[in-house]
């Protein structure tokens, strides 16, 4: 069968080179992919929000299985529009994107169905927010409700920061109509762990504890990123944190949007903060985490086609269980010269051959371009995701970093502590 991923970065990398491994898989293609994707399947040049392109393609080439990496493409609605036309796709439909599309959304939906979470207030416009500030002070947590590429979140100290924030979002509509709608939230203090399940509306498959590192500077210091690395599994989530957080948030989310009519499919991501009263929900993603998919999908054994093609449908087995290797994986991610703030393009990347020789090493390509000599060069922020498994996290690190070693451009950033929480 023919399969198409969608998407360009590390995660969609990942996703296409373990689909690549199918038997069941004779065509792959990835839109729009990267010089990573190009070496084992065919790159499509189509954007990831022109879902009417997206289709026609699917629709013209045969595709059985379409996969969605990033979550624009799924708040716009390409499940929808693809089932309309009978295409087989995996992700959530748009009503069960808005998870992780409005915040507001996920806050009710949380209230409603009692899954823990932070105590939060939705506002519209500047004044009843900032009387709210007053009365509230401050720790407090600024979000904008929409997609704003990981940058609406405010953790505030003071008040004076929390007000900025809210007027960047409201007043100077800085995250366009994403920021006009804000969330003022309790602020919660403890480490944070990436749970992710595939579901089908119904039948929940957990996938392995994960945690990622956001910060661009050693020892979480310094600005928001994407995600600088993870690594699965995360000891700080115990059998039976684990067991508690699908009880209480996981299984009572999916149960919640099928009850309301608008059952979620695709890979349900909460992102939780383990606090002194047990594991609170900070937010949902209706997809694969990006760098905590690289790592999973190293310790991933079935074979992913038939779990996806079964949970797009909607009748996944309750028996079903997916099988991931006790060997633990690392993702520690390369980024670019003056990432975040605005990554330089243009570097050469050497020693990707080097790097590639090294046994169960991947090197997922996430920002780089081919340039007009053929040479593969920085093209975003995360460059590449070097991902490594070992017969213990300590063995997996040692390689990754190994791996790292021996690729370098002008200005590359690496965080060297990737993981380095749970070896001590
Ligand atoms: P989010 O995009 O909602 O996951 O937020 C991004 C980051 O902001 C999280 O990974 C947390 O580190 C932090 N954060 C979000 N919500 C809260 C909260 N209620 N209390 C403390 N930190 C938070
Ligand atoms: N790594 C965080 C995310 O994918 O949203």
């Amino acid at each position: 069968m023919k399969v198409l991923v969608i998407g360009n970065g590390g995660r969609e990398h990942a996703l296409a080179w373990k689909l690549s491994q199918s038997r069941l898989v004779d065509g792959l293609y990835v839109a729009p992919g990267n010089p990573g994707t190009a070496a084992f399947a065919e790159n499509v040049d189509l954007p990831v929000d022109d879902v009417d392109a997206l289709a026609d393609f699917a629709e013209t080439k045969r595709i059985s299985l379409t996969v969605v990496g990033p979550e624009l493409p799924l708040t716009l609605g390409i499940v929808d529009a693809f089932e309309k036309r009978n295409l087989k796709i995996f992700g959530p439909s748009r009503a069960a994107a808005s998870l992780e599309g409005s915040k507001a959304f996920a806050k009710r939906f949380m209230q409603r169905h009692n899954i823990p979470t932070a105590h939060a207030e939705i506002f519209h416009a500047v004044e009843p927010a900032l009387k709210y500030l007053k009365a509230h002070g401050a720790p407090i947590v600024v979000k904008a409700d929409g997609l704003a590429a990981g940058k609406g979140v405010f953790v505030a100290q003071t008040e004076e920061e929390a007000e900025d924030a809210i007027r960047r979002c409201i007043e100077k509509e800085e995250f366009g109509p994403a920021g006009k709608t804000i969330l003022l939230e309790d602020c919660l203090t403890g480490p944070e762990a990436s749970i992710l399940a595939i579901t089908d509306g119904k039948v929940v498959l957990p996938l392995p504890t994960c945690q990622d590192h956001k910060r661009i500077g050693e020892g979480d210091t310094g600005p928001n990123t994407g995600g600088m690395g993870a690594y699965s599994p995360a000891p700080l989530v115990s059998p039976a944190l684990y067991k508690q957080i699908f009880e209480r948030i996981i299984e009572p989310t999916v149960k919640g949007m099928a009850d309301e009519g608008t059952p979620f499919r695709g890979v349900l991501y909460a992102g939780i903060m383990i606090t002194p009263e047990g594991p609170k929900t900070l937010e949902f993603n209706v997809r694969f985490g990006d760098p905590e998919c690289q790592p999973i999908v190293m310790r991933w054994e079935d074979d992913a086609v038939p779990i996806l093609v079964k949970a797009a449908r909607g009748d996944l087995d309750r028996d079903t269980q997916l099988t991931f290797s006790d060997d633990p994986a690392i993702c520690v991610v390369m980024a670019a010269a003056d990432y975040p703030a605005s990554p330089r393009k243009g570097d050469v990347i050497a020693g990707l051959d080097e790097a590639a020789q090294l046994d169960n090493v991947q090197v997922f390509h996430a920002g780089t371009k081919t340039d007009e000599q053929g040479r593969v060069v920085t093209n975003g922020g995360r460059v590449l995701g070097v991902t490594a498994r070992g017969e213990s996290l300590k063995a997996a690190r040692d390689r990754a970093y190994e791996a790292v070693d021996r690729i370098s451009w002008d200005g590359v950033q690496v965080r060297r502590d990737i993981a380095a929480k749970a070896l001590t």
